[in-house]
């Protein structure tokens, strides 16, 4: 790979644009966004800059071939097409994983035993014998995906996922992957510069992808890449990552911003301080109990207010009622004077709940949930019961009838 080759980033739906911004930061040439990841170009040492520094890809995929297939044996045919003997030896273990879309077969297990027959059978053609699968720790992933009758096959350059950093020691329900977390930090533009807030912060994915941001540290630093175990490419994949990762540890920095993370939920605030541990983020971030309805005083600086509220009726009684209330009070709370709010929401009913006009937007997946990214400017001066900021409000606040309103907290006021 001294030429470079084209290769495939994946990322949620809706961040490709985000994803494609970062490539170019780190290298990578001919960048063009598809749905669900961005096409790019790389030599292997930008390629496992990518892998080591990306910190919104999922995987980095490295594209073999694509072809038409169809019944069992078309799949088996087209897989024996690659010249797999070039990417993997009798003693290399694999894995295959395969998922489709549209197709006529319903099982992505059936579609990745054929690649696998045929990987197989090819190498013990070659070599005279066959190389061992290791569904668990292999040392070449092959992903196929089979979308109606197109079979694609790539090598995945990452092994497990970039999404698993190694820190999250202790999950909670419904967190952020820690990727997805990553985009939304980008699409707020946070660079680390300015105090952080997460309200709800559940596991504390935001809040730890935030602190590796202001750290400069890459966020694949403490895990090994597959690509480091092909026959052909390991060595000098591990050299190469040898001297990345030596640079990026001499280029961390202290941070110097408050990143504050709350809870209301102990077990969370508990998982939290984990990951936080593990990530060795806890002399960067503060945890503390509290309810985002009434959010204690924030430093004077202003900042990055971010978090995605509960998305469903986990609050006990009051149905979607009492979610409207809820981001109703949200909306009150969270909106500081001198702070910019981002809220990733999957509740169609946030929006006019939370009662302010956001100036930015976007659509984007949370796994199978389609959600929406919400931005909102800092409110000028202080924020007043009325509504009334610079930013311009969706008219009179529809409050719920059921929802006292709720006195916004201001630096320096005692919690009333
Ligand atoms: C969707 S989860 C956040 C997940 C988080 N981003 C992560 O990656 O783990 C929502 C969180 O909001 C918390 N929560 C719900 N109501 C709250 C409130 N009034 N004040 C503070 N936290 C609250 C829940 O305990 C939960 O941890």
């Amino acid at each position: 790979m001294a030429e470079r080759i084209a290769l495939f980033a994946t990322t949620a739906r809706g961040t490709e644009d985000l994803l494609a911004d970062e490539l170019k930061e780190l290298g990578a040439r001919r960048i063009r966004q598809d749905r669900g990841g961005v096409r790019f170009m790389a030599t292997l040492d930008e390629a496992l800059k990518v892998c080591l520094w990306s910190r919104i890809a999922m995987r980095v995929l490295y594209p073999l071939g694509a072809f038409e297939a169809h019944g069992a044996e078309g799949l088996y045919e087209a897989a024996a097409e690659i010249p797999w003997e070039e990417h993997l030896t009798p003693e290399t273990t694999f894995a295959v994983d395969a998922t489709l879309k549209d197709s006529e077969h319903t099982h992505s297990g059936f579609v990745a035993l054929k690649v696998k027959d045929a990987i197989v059978d090819r190498i013990r053609d070659a070599k005279g014998a066959r190389p061992d699968v290791n569904t668990r720790d292999p040392d070449v992933r092959v992903v196929a995906h089979l979308s109606r009758e197109t079979l694609s096959l790539s090598l995945d350059l990452c092994g497990e996922p970039l999404h698993r950093r190694g820190y999250r020691v202790r999950p909670t329900p419904a967190p952020l992957k820690e990727t997805l977390a990553a985009a939304l930090l980008r699409a707020a533009s946070y660079t680390g510069e300015e105090a952080l807030v997460d309200p709800m912060c559940g596991s504390g994915t935001l809040l730890i992808e935030a602190g590796l941001i202001a750290r400069r540290r890459a966020p694949g630093l403490n895990r090994d890449f597959a690509v480091e175990r092909w026959p052909e490419l390991g060595t000098r994949a591990r050299e190469l990552l040898a001297d990345l990762r030596a640079d990026a540890r001499r280029n961390e920095r202290k941070v110097t911003v408050p990143l504050l993370g709350f809870d209301k939920d102990p077990e969370a605030l508990e998982a939290a301080s984990r990951n936080v541990r593990a990530a060795k983020l806890s002399e960067e971030i503060h945890l503390a109990e509290g309810d985002a309805t009434k959010l204690p005083p924030l430093p004077a600086t202003g900042g990055l207010i971010i978090t995605n509220p509960p998305y469903g009726d986990r609050l006990g009684s009051g149905g979607q009622k009492g979610m409207k209330s809820f981001y109703f009070k949200l909306g009150e709370s969270l909106r500081v004077p001198g702070w910019r709010v981002w809220v990733l929401s999957g509740n169609p009913a946030f929006e006019s709940a939370f009662h302010a006009r956001p100036s930015a937007r976007r659509d984007l997946w949370n796994g199978p949930i389609a959600c929406t990214l919400l931005g909102y400017r800092p409110s000028g001066g202080p924020a007043r019961p009325d509504g009334d900021t610079s930013e311009a409000p969706l008219g009179v606040p529809h409050e719920p009838a059921d929802v006292a309103p709720v006195r916004p907290q201001h630096e320096g006021e005692e919690e009333g």
